[in-house]
């Protein structure tokens, strides 16, 4: 059975009395669940904070990005290493805004996902069509290009250690889930593409769905085969509306 995993991506959002003070609520509200990991991707600034919150509880961290690089002359930039010793376990890489604003390819994100995996981090690997390429029908070549891309040269044993979050640019901050079933056909294509690479894997590898994720489409989506959870965006930044998304797994 694959893990079910339900991530808050934060953004740019989360000073440090936001930080504890959401924090606090979530734990407050929410108690260990062994069918559902829970992940909350603060900004940096606030991954200390959060850390020190979260220790000995069932909440796991992760950040938003980090660089390719391990260390040196990167100004601005975050290594893996800091991460790691800063409690995090997890890292979101190629978020299509990461992609959109900072001109993100498949390649850099690659390289991003192979020093996670050799630092001990877990990507959250993000993948999503634009609204003009589903128009033009072109979201799996889309999708499956991402798919490949970001996992090029991968082991099988490497592949089974990622988590995969599909996000249609399109649902995301618009208000605009994907149906379930949209949805669920994208991430069976995704499990098809993994399947190429490694059948084990495939099998074990979460698949996230990631997009205007709130309290009333979360069980609709949670209950397809092939979705093994959320990357929630603006709900993440309520304790209440992340706590029934992750009680609706
Ligand atoms: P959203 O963001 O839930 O606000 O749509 C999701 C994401 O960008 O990860």
């Amino acid at each position: 059975m694959r893990q079910m995993i339900v991530a808050g991506n934060w953004k740019m959002n989360g000073t440090i009395d936001e930080t504890e003070s959401l924090i606090n609520d979530l734990l407050a509200g929410n108690s260990k669940n062994d069918k559902v990991k829970v992940v909350v991707c603060p900004p940096y600034t606030a991954l200390l904070t959060a850390s020190k919150l979260l220790d000995g509880s069932h909440i796991s961290l992760g950040a938003q990005d980090m660089s390719e690089h391990e260390k040196g002359a990167f100004t601005g930039e975050i290594s893996p290493r800091m991460l790691l010793t800063v409690g995090a376990g997890f890292v979101i890489l190629g978020h299509s805004e990461r992609r959109q604003y900072h001109a993100e390819t498949d390649k850099l994100v690659n390289a991003k996902v192979k020093l996670a995996l050799s630092t001990g981090l877990t990507p959250i690997i993000c993948v999503g069509e634009l609204l003009s390429e589903r128009e033009e029908g072109l979201t799996e070549v889309v999708v499956g290009a991402q798919v490949a891309g970001t996992l090029s040269g991968l082991t099988a044993a490497d592949l089974k250690r990622v988590v995969i979050a599909y996000e249609p640019v399109w649902a995301i901050g618009t208000g605009k889930t994907a149906t379930p079933k949209m949805a669920q056909e994208v991430h069976a294509f995704i499990r098809e593409k993994l399947a190429v690479i490694d059948k084990a894997a495939a099998e074990v590898v979460p698949i996230l769905y990631g997009g205007s994720v709130k309290p009333d489409n979360a069980e609709r989506l949670h209950r397809q085969p092939d979705i093994d959870g959320s990357l929630v965006g603006g709900a993440s930044l309520k304790a209440d509306d992340f706590i029934a998304i992750i009680n609706a797994v």
